[in-house]
């Protein structure tokens, strides 16, 4: 593959741009408009920065990473990308409007793939013009750093594209895991219950925040605590996944705990708004609770 459209330019849309174009792909990154594309752009060159800096990368690679990213104002240059991945928020009317927009300029033979956290393929395949090329592809966060990629075909999806996005995939560097279309695949389905299970462990005050990460991080050894996790995800992505795993299976062993519905209610995001779990305004995060 050749050029690779990406749509939505946040969190993991730049983590997708930076990861592809690291792997000597052109990249053609949208979001609502050309500012903000841009400005996602800037992002990413700070980002490389950093790894200049440290020592990670040369200035050069950085230069000519960069230079395989262009922002564009709309998908009409994306009617030449080889596979165009949708990283927008998980709001399904938001995605619907994506795909039926990209439907309309994706070229015969590309594909279109989904970052989706837990929205139901087969359902989305049908927003698209064709949906033997359409299918699930979730990247995970930090995208440059993490080693798997979910690879979710629907009930439609044409097995050679299932084929050619695996090779896209692990064109990346990545491994793959290959998931039937169930809600949440296989990662979200395991994350979500035990994040959300932190926050009623919070909100029943068993431990304290610092507490309930310090047990996971020491106890079971993760790089992170669920609660710290939640803030990096971003709660409202939390949530907004736990009510797919509850709305589609019924099961009431996902219904969302009540106090990470009262953190998003609060605008306490998580890192990205500067507070969750956590506040980011000082030196170091300091437990909001
Ligand atoms: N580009 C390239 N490299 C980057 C980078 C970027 N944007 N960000 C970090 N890195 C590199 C750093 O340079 C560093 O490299 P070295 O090891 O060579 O020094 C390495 O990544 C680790 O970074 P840091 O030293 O800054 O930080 P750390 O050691 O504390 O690790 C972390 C940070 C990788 C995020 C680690 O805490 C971690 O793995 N946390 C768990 C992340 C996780 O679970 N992600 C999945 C979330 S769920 C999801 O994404 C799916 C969903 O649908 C919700």
């Amino acid at each position: 593959m050749q050029t690779i459209g990406v749509i939505g330019a946040g969190q993991m849309g730049r983590g997708i741009a930076q990861t592809v174009a690291a792997h000597g792909m052109k990249v053609l990154l949208a979001d609502i408009d050309l500012a903000t594309a841009q400005a996602s752009l800037d992002v990413i060159d700070s980002g490389l920065g950093k790894l200049v800096g440290r020592g990670k990368m040369e200035v050069a690679e950085a230069e000519s990473l960069m230079g395989r990213i262009s922002a564009v104002a709309d998908y009409t240059p994306m009617a030449d990308a080889d596979l165009i991945i949708e990283a927008a928020t998980e709001k399904e009317p938001i995605k619907q409007a994506i795909f039926e927009k990209a439907g309309e300029i994706l070229s015969q033979g590309a594909i279109l793939a989904s970052n989706t956290s837990s929205i139901p393929i087969t359902r989305m395949a049908n927003y698209s013009a064709d949906p033997e090329r359409f299918i699930g592809l979730h990247f995970f966060n930090p995208v440059p750093v993490m080693g798997l990629i979910e690879v979710i075909p629907g009930l439609a999806t044409d097995p050679q594209v299932t084929e050619r996005t695996v090779a896209f995939a692990e064109g990346l560097g990545k491994q793959v895991v290959l998931s039937q279309d169930e809600p949440g695949f296989v990662v979200n389905r395991i994350l979500l219950p035990m994040i959300n299970e932190a926050v009623f462990v919070l909100g029943q005050s068993t431990a304290s925040i610092e507490d309930i990460d310090k047990g996971v991080r020491l106890g079971l050894n993760h790089p992170m605590g669920p609660l710290q996790l939640a803030d990096f995800v971003g709660l409202d992505t939390c949530l907004d996944i736990i009510m797919v795993l509850y709305n589609t299976t019924g099961d009431s062993k996902y219904r969302p705990a009540p106090l990470l519905q009262k953190y998003v209610e609060a605008g306490w995001l998580g890192r990205k708004t500067g507070k969750g779990f956590y506040d980011y305004s000082g030196e170091m995060p300091v437990a909001t609770r």
